[in-house]
């Protein structure tokens, strides 16, 4: 006789929290990508050198590289930049790769984010590209499957792989090689524009842009970057005044209000255009040679007009481009992890559930 089944009228407020000790903890794998703070300058200079070599690479001998080997995309909100590159970066190295999004699998049904790791790793999953909306999540499925995994965007906290790509992009557009050092972008200006508060882009790029010696400049209205933002790290400035911040600029990265993560806060949009929108005719006088960037989706005539995103100093469909090659090196560090990294964390590299 089947159970009954009683459905819960519990608030999340009253639902026990999961003892941490309650889980089995494995040691985070080398090859995991959790956050840009746990890239060193010579991580950097590895991950850009092999994405460089990875893009020009013949596809009949790249595709050999990680051929049949099995990676799982487990997307709980949705994307199509990251999702379609990490796919596409997987499949060029030959991968398999299986798609689990939250609309059409057992997620829907309740399934912790701990079990569907652990059944897609008894499904032969090598590693787990993770996108979800809850900050910390990659560090649970991390432990509980002791698998590399890849962090495609986790909550308001990080979006590692995007910095990346977006630093590819600032190096290419200024004829840098991917031989980086902490001196390498000394004297460059970048300023961040919009909804920091709730940006896991700029958190990712404000980690990792100073390590290479630039001067980062957050700007927003106070309610979208309060102050407390100048100890994400030390060194970095809070303007509030657009022009001003731009005058100083050699690159802008605007930002998108997420409008689902405000939660109540309510904007004045007409306000916040004319304080803060990347149009033609701010960016002709305070920022003439500036590189523009936008991480997408762009609400085009809100952070910026089609006029910007569409000129001449836009590199935001370069920055989707240079997501490929990054993503094809993270996966191959995340499946090839060396040596001496393995022996130092202890983990048994290749070894699958059965
Ligand atoms: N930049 C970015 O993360 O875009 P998607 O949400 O489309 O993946």
């Amino acid at each position: 006789m089947p159970r009954k089944i009683q459905l819960s009228k519990t608030r999340p407020s009253q639902v026990r929290p999961v003892s941490v000790a309650a889980i089995n903890r494995a040691p985070i794998h080398p090859g995991s990508l959790l956050s840009t703070a746990d890239l060193s300058v010579d991580d950097l200079c590895s991950l850009l050198q092999l994405a460089d070599v990875l893009e020009v690479e013949d596809p009949l001998r790249r595709d050999k590289r990680l051929l049949k080997r099995r990676i799982s995309l487990l997307f709980y909100e949705s994307s199509t930049r990251t999702r379609t590159s990490f796919e596409l970066a997987a499949k060029a190295l030959g991968a398999d790769t299986s798609l689990v999004s939250a609309q059409s699998s057992s997620i829907e049904k309740g399934e912790s984010l701990k079990d569907t790791g652990i059944t897609l790793r008894s499904l032969g999953a090598e590693c787990i590209i993770l996108r979800s909306p809850f900050s910390g999540a990659p560090y649970l499925l991390a432990e509980t499957t002791g698998l590399p995994i890849l962090n495609a965007g986790d909550g308001m906290h990080e979006h590692p792989s995007q910095a990346l790509l977006d630093l590819r992009t600032i190096l290419n557009h200024l004829k840098s090689g991917p031989k980086v050092t902490e001196k390498t972008l000394a004297g460059v200006t970048v300023t961040i524009c919009g909804d920091i508060f709730h940006s896991r882009v700029a958190r990712s790029n404000a980690l990792l842009l100073p390590q290479l010696g630039v001067r980062v400049i957050l700007c927003g209205p106070p309610p979208l970057l309060p102050e407390a933002a100048t100890r994400l790290v030390s060194g970095i400035e809070i303007e509030r005044n657009f022009d001003r911040a731009l005058a100083q600029s050699d690159v802008v990265m605007m930002l998108r209000i997420q409008a689902e993560r405000l939660a109540g806060l309510s904007l004045d949009l007409e306000e916040y255009k004319t304080r803060y929108q990347a149009n033609v005719e701010r960016i002709a006088s305070y920022a003439p040679k500036a590189l523009i960037m936008h991480p997408g989706p762009i609400i085009r005539g809100l952070e910026i007009t089609s006029e910007v995103a569409d000129g001449p100093q836009s590199a935001i469909a370069d920055q989707v481009r240079n997501g490929v090659a990054i993503r094809m090196a993270l996966i191959l560090r995340a499946l090839t992890p060396t040596e001496s990294a393995n022996r130092k964390s202890g983990v048994k590299v290749g070894k699958r559930d059965s």
